[in-house]
């Protein structure tokens, strides 16, 4: 079975469909690419790592199963537009709470039969899940269901996704202030969307700044690492050296220093 993804995907997406080298699946690349008359499975990241666009399904085939991974689909990040309703979807406290170590996801599976191989594999895969990570998960989604129910939801200190909503943006504003400053960078821009959770109407705001080098760099990661600042390479996704992925949820300190180094760059 191919494994696709529209470029630029998530890095990690090759390497997990491959390091089993299992007979069963393989890394097809790009889906846009895609052109052979065989089965395949395509990853749907939306909205996507490492550019924040949401997304559709790209290849025109009619033999493919999709995967929706909605790790980012949280109303922090992008206006949610409709409930997700797709057959296999996938989703991580990692990225709605900022607890990637506790290792809990779960999948949303329209297909009884599917879902049951996903639990089978999940059993021999981690010889069952850490029930402290079981434990902790449970906790914080009732936090922030909590939070979101409680009569003063409107209030950022009790509403989760409110809180994190304000941090966000403000972090896109300072960022794209940070990079208008200057010639050498620019950022993707997203339409303005309403979102049916929080009825604020916004673009996309990433937990990731899909950065491009402008001119005559091609390098970008390294360019920007001698001027001390620490991207990933557009290469691990798919696509040009121009581009680079740099987190916008690191610490605060870190954040700041960031968006004084950037406009501070001469070439
Ligand atoms: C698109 C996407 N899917 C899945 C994951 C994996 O999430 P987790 O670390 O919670 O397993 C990540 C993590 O970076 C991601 O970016």
């Amino acid at each position: 079975m191919n494994v696709v993804s529209a470029a630029p995907f998530y890095s990690s997406y090759p390497l997990m469909t491959d390091y089993l080298k299992s007979g069963l699946h393989k890394w097809a690349g790009d889906a846009y690419k895609f052109n052979k008359e065989e089965p395949y499975i395509e990853l749907v990241t939306s909205p996507n790592n490492p550019d924040g666009f949401t997304r559709q399904d790209v290849v025109k085939g009619d033999k493919g199963i999709l995967i929706h991974d909605l790790a980012y689909y949280w109303p922090q990040y992008t206006p949610i537009l409709s409930p997700a309703d797709y057959d296999v979807m996938l989703f991580t406290v990692s990225k709605s709470t900022g607890h990637a170590g506790s290792r809990i996801g779960w999948a949303v599976v329209k297909d009884r039969e599917i879902a049951k191989k996903m639990t089978t594999f999940i059993e021999i895969n981690t010889i069952g899940v850490s029930k402290e990570s079981q434990i902790r998960a449970a906790k914080i989604l009732q936090a922030v269901s909590d939070g979101c129910s409680h009569p003063n939801r409107k209030e950022a200190e009790t509403n989760f996704f409110d809180y994190s909503y304000k941090l966000m943006a403000g972090r896109w504003k300072r960022i794209r202030e940070a990079v208008n400053k200057t010639a050498l960078f620019s950022l993707p821009s997203f339409p303005q969307e309403t979102c049916s959770f929080s009825g604020r109407t916004f673009g996309q705001l990433p937990a990731f700044a899909w950065l491009k080098c402008e001119g005559e760099i091609d390098d970008c990661e390294s360019f920007l690492r001698r001027h001390k600042v620490i991207t990933r390479s557009g290469k691990h996704f798919g696509a040009s050296m121009k581009y680079v992925r740099v987190s916008m949820l690191s610490r605060e300190s870190e954040f700041k220093l960031l968006t004084e180094r950037l406009p501070a760059i001469k070439t």
